[in-house]
Formats: C-alpha cells, sequence, structure tokens
C-alpha cells in the first residue's frame, strides 16, 4: 500500500505538536525547507526540525528546497532527520553526490528531488544508490497549488528507471495531490504521497490520510 506524508506546511504553527498528532497514524511526515533563493519562500530551519524530533517518533521526510544544500545536510541529520530530498538543480552534479555522501554518512536516507522542468532522466546518475526520487508535481515554494497534470509522465518515466535500475527505491509525489489526483499519481507508479491542504484543510485530518492511502476520489 502507498504511504503518505503529509506536509505540515499546511499546519498551524503556532499549534505544530497538537497537528503533528493529528496526522499521527501517517506513515512519515513531510517538513519542507525553503531558503527563500532555491525558491521565493521561507519556511522552517534545522532548529524546528530539532524541536519535531524531540516530539514525534514519526518518520521524518525532509525535503529541502534550498541552494547548495550540502552546506546543511549534516546538521539536519543530526537534527533527527530520517530521510532527506536535495533538488538536482540546487547545486553542480558533483556536489550533489557530496550530499548524499554526508546522508550515507549519517545514516539518513538519500534521495533527489525535481521541478517540474527537470527530465526523469536527470536521476541516472544516482538512481543505483538512491532511496527515494522525489517528483515534484508543482512549482516548488508553496502549498495549496493545482496538481500539473503534465508530470504524470514524468512520474511514469521515474518508475520505469526505478524499475529497470532500482527496485526498492522510493517513488514520492509532492504538490496538490488530493482526492482526485492521488489515484492516478499511484496508477503512475508513485509509493509516497505528500500532501499538504488537502490533509490540513480536511475536517478531519485523520481520516484525509486515510483516504489518501486508499487513492479514493471521496471523503
Ligand atoms: C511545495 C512543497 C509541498 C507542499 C505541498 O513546494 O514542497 O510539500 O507542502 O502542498 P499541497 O499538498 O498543498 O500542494
Ligand atoms: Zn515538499
Amino acid at each position: 500500500m502507498v504511504k503518505v506524508s503529509p506536509s505540515i506546511l499546511s499546519a498551524d504553527f503556532c499549534n505544530l505538536e497538537r497537528d503533528i498528532g493529528r496526522v499521527s497514524g501517517a506513515d512519515w511526515l513531510h517538513v519542507d525547507v525553503m531558503d527563500g533563493m532555491f525558491v521565493p519562500n521561507l519556511t522552517i530551519g534545522v532548529p524546528v526540525v530539532q524541536s519535531i524530533r524531540r516530539h514525534t517518533d514519526m518518520f521524518l521526510d525532509v525535503h529541502l528546497m534550498i541552494d547548495k544544500p550540502a552546506r546543511y545536510v549534516d546538521q539536519f541529520c543530526k537534527a533527527g532527520a530520517d530521510l532527506l530530498s536535495v533538488h538536482l538543480e540546487a547545486d553542480h552534479p558533483v556536489r550533489i553526490a557530496d550530499a548524499l555522501r554526508a546522508m550515507e554518512a549519517n545514516g539518513v536516507k538519500k534521495a533527489v528531488a525535481l521541478r517540474p522542468i527537470t527530465s526523469a532522466r536527470a536521476v541516472l546518475p544516482y538512481i543505483e544508490q538512491l532511496d527515494m526520487v522525489l517528483v515534484m508535481t508543482v512549482e516548488p515554494g508553496f502549498g495549496g497549488q493545482k496538481f500539473m497534470e503534465s508530470q504524470l509522465d514524468t512520474i511514469r518515466e521515474v518508475r520505469a528507471l526505478i524499475d529497470r535500475y532500482n527496485p526498492a527505491c522510493e517513488l514520492e509525489v509532492d504538490g496538490g495531490v488530493a482526492p482526485g489526483t492521488a489515484e492516478r499519481v499511484i496508477e503512475a507508479g508513485a509509493t509516497v504521497l505528500v500532501a499538504g491542504s488537502a490533509v490540513y484543510g480536511a475536517e478531519d485530518p485523520a481520516r484525509a490520510v486515510e483516504n489518501l492511502r486508499r487513492g479514493e476520489e471521496t471523503g
């Protein structure tokens, strides 16, 4: 069954512990780190990840939307991340490889993320060592945007590469995932769904997680 990773970007940051508790039945917890450079928004940094770690045992799936992420990998690992995603567009390939090596050294799971403009084949130099590929289905930076239908092709292409080179690798999809899009994303080959507004905008976030996990259209 597919995993669901609720994005706390849509939570109430003054009630983060309460809002994390509301999705404690989810598989993972998605933490969006933005630097105002790689994306035009600022969100969460290392101290917040550290605090979250102290308050939950959930698997922390940390999405780094920052320039030159290798600079911060050690800090996010030590803060308690279980998995880190770095964007392939955020630095030169040699520095992306450094970032992955630092994750490995810290015993943290390794992922690369793709903006919508990036081709699926960009994962090829790394795929055999990855625990996950993250495909964006909106332009990174903000929650609550519309799902980009055209990214279904990228999801299928990444799925084919994973099946061929590293079948154990997870395929996470992030952006506009909601009842109505979740089913198609799963069909295209995703194994992890990120959902911010679809979970925290729902009356019952725990139920919203369950519905997404089943890829249901209603509720
Ligand atoms: C966007 C973030 C997403 C965001 C998703 O840049 O990476 O994780 O929280 O939000 P929704 O599910 O509302 O599109
Ligand atoms: Zn994200």
